[in-house]
């Protein structure tokens, strides 16, 4: 794209301002602007509206769970299901490490945070730690796919090289860089990062699977007869990865896709809820739910009882549905660093949008998804802030509860 192009094209859409420095910049830096703009999705500003005029469907409670009770019941025929299928290679996992951890303060990929005591034991090393506690019982790793952002790709890729990969095969780990969206101001104009940079932020842990497939990874898949994705986030160090129950309870139910869920600890708690929405499986935020729903009863048990904890399965080839672009974006208001009469800024308060595809909205597009309720106390340790609540102290307590050495 060259000068003219751009600007008869932004000024199409409103955000010619992004030239504004064009006669200051060098000729790297002009040909630098010039692909950003080219490569920028403009379209999705137009979401804030979209967004403001979003409304809940009708809830009701959900039809397919495995209650832990059920869980132990059926164990034996769960993980019988579930350990075929990972001896026959036929699962995959994705590691989500392309968030920019902002709650727990640390300079660096969250994965690369020392969650140890007296000894160094990082995220990722737990997280692999816990991703051999199943191919030691298969005999047979499975492909690990590790999204990262622009933002964290070189460090992480590094921390992984540096300690060797922790032992797991190398051709095993694919990394890939998630697709970004740009941000901008309230006014829906798009800031500049630099002078000849569009500001362009990771765009969600919605855009996993379509950011595999547009980093060639589909054939990944294909060629190694991938049938099912365990998809898990970087916070929570007590999770089973490929759980062979969990997988094998997945194909057992039917469900097209599956989810660890824990009983909330309250009503108030800030998890998202999964339920049915106008009949189909779906997960409302925590503070989309009504009052009413939120401290709904019946015997004694909350009926909007199951958080989700950012553990899913996914069939493959019914994830493919969820790639025509029907992810919603959501808003998020951000402190975002941006070019201001001609000086580079960095607020401390929030000051634009930033625009996320949201996993939680992919089951809703899958049809049919499996809560299945695991212990708190043995799977959900997740490290979001440095104090309080689902921080390192509470992560670290739980681990040490479960045997791990700290
Ligand atoms: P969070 O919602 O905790 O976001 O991500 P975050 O950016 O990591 O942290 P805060 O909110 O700034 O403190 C949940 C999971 O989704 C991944 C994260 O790495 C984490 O595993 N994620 C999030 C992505 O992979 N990409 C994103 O754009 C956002």
């Amino acid at each position: 794209m060259d000068y003219d192009r751009a600007k008869a094209y932004l000024d199409e859409r409103g955000q010619s301002h992004l030239l504004r420095y064009y006669d200051e910049l060098s000729v790297e830096e002009r040909e630098q602007l010039l692909a950003d703009i080219e490569f920028t999705n403009f379209n999705i500003i137009n979401n804030i509206e979209k967004q403001a005029e979003k409304k809940l469907g009708k809830i009701t409670p959900l039809s397919s769970s495995v209650t832990v009770q059920e869980a132990r019941r059926r164990k034996i025929q769960f993980e019988a299901v579930g350990l075929n299928m990972l001896a026959e290679g036929r699962v995959g996992a994705v590691l989500l490490a392309g968030g920019q951890g902002s709650r727990l303060g640390y300079d660096g990929p969250k994965g690369t945070f020392n969650i140890g005591v007296t000894r160094e034991l990082t995220i990722f090393e737990q997280l692999m730690r816990n991703v051999f506690d199943v191919t030691s019982k298969t005999g047979r790793c499975f492909p690990l796919f590790i999204m990262t952002s622009t933002v964290n790709d070189g460090q992480t890729r590094e921390f992984f090289r540096s300690r060797n990969y922790f032992g797991y095969p190398r051709d095993l780990i694919h990394f890939f860089i998630q697709d970004v969206a740009p941000a901008c101001d309230y006014n829906g104009k798009v800031f500049l990062d630099e002078k000849h940079r569009v500001s362009l932020a990771p765009n969600g842990n919605g855009g996993w699977y379509s950011s595999l497939v547009n980093n060639g990874l589909a054939r990944v898949l294909e060629r190694d007869n991938i049938e099912w994705l365990n998809v898990f986030g970087v916070d929570n160090v007590l999770q089973k990865i490929c759980d062979p129950a969990f997988i094998g309870a997945t194909i057992i139910k039917r469900c097209r896709c599956g989810a660890k869920v824990v009983k909330k600890a309250s009503p108030d708690e800030k998890v998202g809820v999964l339920c049915l929405e106008d009949g189909k499986p779906s997960i409302v935020e925590y503070f989309e739910m009504p009052d009413n729903l939120k401290y709904k009863t019946k015997k004694d048990e909350l009926v909007y009882r199951y958080g989700v904890i950012l553990n899913y399965l996914f069939n493959v080839h019914d994830l493919n549905q969820t790639l025509s672009g029907k992810l919603p974006y959501h808003i998020a208001n951000k402190s975002l660093a941006h070019v201001e009469d001609g000086v580079r800024v960095k607020p401390d308060q929030p000051c634009g949008y930033k625009f996320e595809t949201l996993v939680v909205d992919m089951v809703k597009l899958m049809g049919s998804c499996l809560a299945y309720e695991v212990e708190r106390e043995r799977e959900f340790a997740p490290v979001k802030n440095a104090t309080g609540t689902d921080s390192v102290e509470t992560a670290r307590e739980l681990l040490v509860k479960n045997g791990v050495l700290l």
